[in-house]
């Protein structure tokens, strides 16, 4: 049988929540499946623990992560710790450090669920996000603090070798859907260098996939042409900044951020990729047991698909989907259901 070694990173705020839930819906489907097992060890890294040592990532944490085959994130952020802090004390070590450079985020009305859109069905987007430089590159300083000559830069810094590889990879998903199409979006009326850049390699490496539709969009218009012509939208590649902000857009039109997966993908495999639910910490419901647990179990789904067990993602995908189809929902959806009561549902699904 099959064993497959998994970080389990909870995290912040309703992080540890889901995270609970997700491992348990994955424990309920492997024994079902019979052939495959998953050995999980839990790594404490918070903002807590970084608040009682002064780190989120101890000596060493990177090294023992690489030996694992996914790592299974919750969320990271708090009241306590300047959210730049936290995420540059735990997620983005991890997901640049370990080169993750593609972060695929799907979008999708499930069955059950109320997209603010009239005839919300409509939507069935993969976005990808360029997940390793741009403008998360952190690249950028701050002089004279405090000075009124105060003076901070933050420069988006892009690759030739970056920007090529996220868009191969999205091409090769775009040709994986139905649809094989593929919107590229940027800002190149403005921005005319690394924008123009973008343009200009997808372009050239769409000669490559003469089977999959292209277009382009700029960010401003896709925000719009999300809301107004949502069937016009397939697979889209965009900037880190861009796609974040355009994801969040998508998980609210497909009916609410708590539905939302995302995986931090190393395609080449030469370290572990990292699945997350994109909702975050959310400190309004921490601990009162109503946290949605279809973003983690959705993006288990995704994590079970890179560890080669598209069976058994496809099985997690469907008892999501029996269970949103009957309205168990919790608040964020509208429902009045608990994360245990949707887990315990979607457990019952996956006996
Ligand atoms: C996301 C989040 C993060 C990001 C935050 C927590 C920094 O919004 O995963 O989309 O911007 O990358
Ligand atoms: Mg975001």
């Amino acid at each position: 049988m099959k064993t497959y070694k998994i970080a389990a990173i909870p995290g912040d705020g309703i992080g540890p929540e889901v995270i609970a839930a997700g491992l348990e819906a994955l424990e309920v489907l492997a024994k079902s499946d019979g052939g495959f097992r998953f050995d999980v060890e839990h790594f404490p890294w918070s903002s807590d623990y970084y608040l009682k040592n002064g780190f989120y990532i101890p000596e060493g944490g990177l090294e023992k992560l690489k030996t694992f085959d996914a790592i299974f994130f919750g969320a990271v952020g708090s009241q306590e710790v300047p959210d730049h802090v936290s995420l540059w004390g735990l997620r983005l070590p991890i997901a640049q450090g370990f080169d993750q450079y593609a972060n695929v985020r799907p979008a999708r009305v499930l069955p059950g669920v109320t997209s603010p859109l009239t005839g919300g069905q409509e939507i069935d987007w993969v976005i990808i996000r360029e997940n390793s430089e741009g403008e998360y590159a952190g690249n950028g300083g701050r002089t004279h603090r405090g000075l009124p000559i105060e003076t901070a830069t933050e420069t988006s810094v892009f690759t030739r070798a970056g920007v090529e590889r996220i868009h191969r990879f999205s091409f090769e998903l775009a040709r994986t859907r139905p649809a094989k199409h593929l919107t590229l979006v940027t800002k190149s009326n403005a921005q005319r260098f690394g924008m123009v850049m973008w343009d200009e390699i997808f372009f050239e490496v769409a000669k490559d996939y003469p089977d999959v539709r292209t277009d382009r969009e700029l960010v401003d218009a896709m925000t719009t042409r999300m809301v107004l012509k949502p069937q016009t939208i397939d697979t889209i590649v965009a900037t880190n900044l861009h796609a974040d902000i355009l994801s969040d857009l998508a998980a609210a039109l497909s009916g609410s951020l708590g539905i939302a997966p995302t995986a931090n993908l190393n395609p080449e495999r030469q370290f572990p990729s990292m699945f997350e639910p994109i909702h975050g910490s959310a400190f309004d419901i921490t601990g009162k047991g109503v946290a949605n647990p279809i973003a983690t179990f959705w993006t288990a789904s995704m994590m079970l698909e890179h560890l080669g067990q598209p069976a058994a993602a496809a099985r997690m995908m469907k008892a999501i989907e029996t269970v949103t189809a009957t309205k168990l929902h919790t608040p964020d959806l509208g429902g009045k259901a608990t994360t245990a009561q949707v887990t315990k549902a979607v457990c019952e699904q996956l006996k």
